[in-house]
């Protein structure tokens, strides 16, 4: 329940955010803040077995895929759990999977375990989320597309993360393809009861996953900072409540983290500082927008996502400058405090500016040789209209968009493809 609602979404306001800062606002919003727990640092994954034991987790269904189990990570897990509980492995999960895989497995996979351990990235704990919805209750993935659909408890989730990007270890929502677009399932019942998050998992990522699943964290810190303040949001059934003291204060962190490390932990992936900043970045950036949610530039790389064949954090870096744009007049002030902390990484001493910080996230676009249009992945000014029809079924994301929506996206669109 919250009070004080406002009808009329204002601009964010960045002397606001600063008062909050000197504590000198007086917050009216009631906000829900529950973050699963969590272990991370190097050499985490040596607790794995005592946190299951500490659950009296018994009996435990593996999901991962044929890279982790190639890599070794799973030879890893496994040699740590040896003896101590009972397991099985599903080591099949697909890139970015499609709810028809989900549903396909949903009769051949045995029964009767304590919890489900994701091991992987995102897609892996996507996918592990879904099979504990339809492992435990009636009927296919599509019958609980939206928010706050599933009827009770599920399975029980651990997440293992083998990548610094989505943040799903934190959040409520699962992701999947359905009818040709990215589409999710959002329920404080999938939040994960707990994560277990190692960087050295990551050291041998290859620079291109390192590079797309660290643009969706960046995203994620960027889009969470900026969402439309809960006294703004209406209640909702989850906890994309808008932005708030605990989600701002998360993803300034997490921004200042991933700024700083995204480039040497492309480029120098065994640089540990690096893969520890993208690890705790990512991670906080999960923790931040699964409590204010996220805007336009995720709905516009969801319905990029079902119309070609890309990773979700190059749909992302297609659409930044249209989302942002789209964005500017709400978020200016918002974008300066982000230049900001670029600014103070940098150390540059002139005035940080909202312009300056779109310009800075499209020249890190180019030269982490990312797209930075949808054209640059087949998409043409005749598809702007789908695209904007995909954008608007994500209402997930919409509804905390600094900007409301209207018809005046179909420009941006057409003139940022
Ligand atoms: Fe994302």
């Amino acid at each position: 329940m919250k009070v004080n609602k406002k009808s009329n979404p204002e601009p964010v306001n960045a002397y606001k955010i600063l008062k909050i800062r000197k504590g000198q606002i007086i917050m009216t919003d009631i906000i829900s803040f529950s973050p699963s727990p969590s272990i991370f640092g190097f050499g985490s994954i040596k607790q794995l077995p005592e946190v299951l034991a500490s659950n009296n987790y018994k009996k435990l269904l593996i999901f991962t895929d044929t890279q982790i189990a190639k890599s070794g990570i799973l030879q890893i897990v496994l040699d740590l759990l040896e003896g101590s509980i009972e397991y099985e492995i599903f080591s099949a999960v697909p890139p970015e999977p499609h709810s028809s895989d989900m549903d396909k497995q949903k009769d051949r996979l045995g029964s009767g375990y304590d919890a489900l351990l994701s091991l992987g990235g995102g897609s892996v704990m996507d996918f592990a989320k879904a099979m504990s919805i339809i492992m435990t209750h009636e009927g296919s993935l599509g019958d609980y597309l939206g928010e706050g659909l599933v009827p009770g408890p599920v399975v029980p989730i651990v997440c293992v993360p083998t990548t610094s990007g989505t943040g799903s270890q934190s959040t409520q929502t699962t992701v999947f393809t359905i009818e040709g677009v990215k589409r999710g399932v959002s329920s404080e019942y999938i939040r994960p009861v707990f994560s277990v998050v190692d960087p050295e998992l990551t050291i041998e990522l290859p620079p291109m996953v390192t590079r797309n699943s660290g643009y969706d964290a960046l995203m994620h810190a960027c889009e969470s900072f900026m969402a439309r303040p809960s006294s703004q949001v209406p209640d909702r059934p989850i906890r994309y409540q808008g932005s708030n003291p605990f989600s701002r204060a998360l993803a300034l962190e997490a921004f200042s983290h991933i700024w700083r490390s995204y480039k040497p932990a492309i480029y120098e992936g065994k640089n540990r500082e690096a893969r520890i900043g993208m690890s705790i970045g990512a991670h906080m950036a999960g923790m931040a927008f699964s409590h204010s949610g996220l805007g336009l530039v995720h709905a516009l790389a969801s319905s990029l996502g079902g119309m070609v064949d890309a990773p979700h954090g190059i749909c992302l870096a297609a659409c930044t400058r249209i989302g942002l744009q789209y964005n500017f007049e709400y978020c200016e002030k918002g974008f300066a405090v982000l230049d900001g902390i670029i600014a103070d990484i940098e150390e540059i001493s002139s005035q940080p500016s909202g312009k300056r910080f779109l310009d800075r996230l499209q020249q890190l676009i180019n030269d982490v040789a990312m797209p930075s249009r949808p054209s640059e992945l087949g998409i043409g000014k005749g598809d702007a209209e789908k695209l904007m029809e995909n954008t608007l079924v994500q209402t997930r994301r919409i509804q905390t968009n600094p900007r409301p929506l209207d018809d005046g996206l179909l420009n941006y669109i057409k003139e940022g493809i």
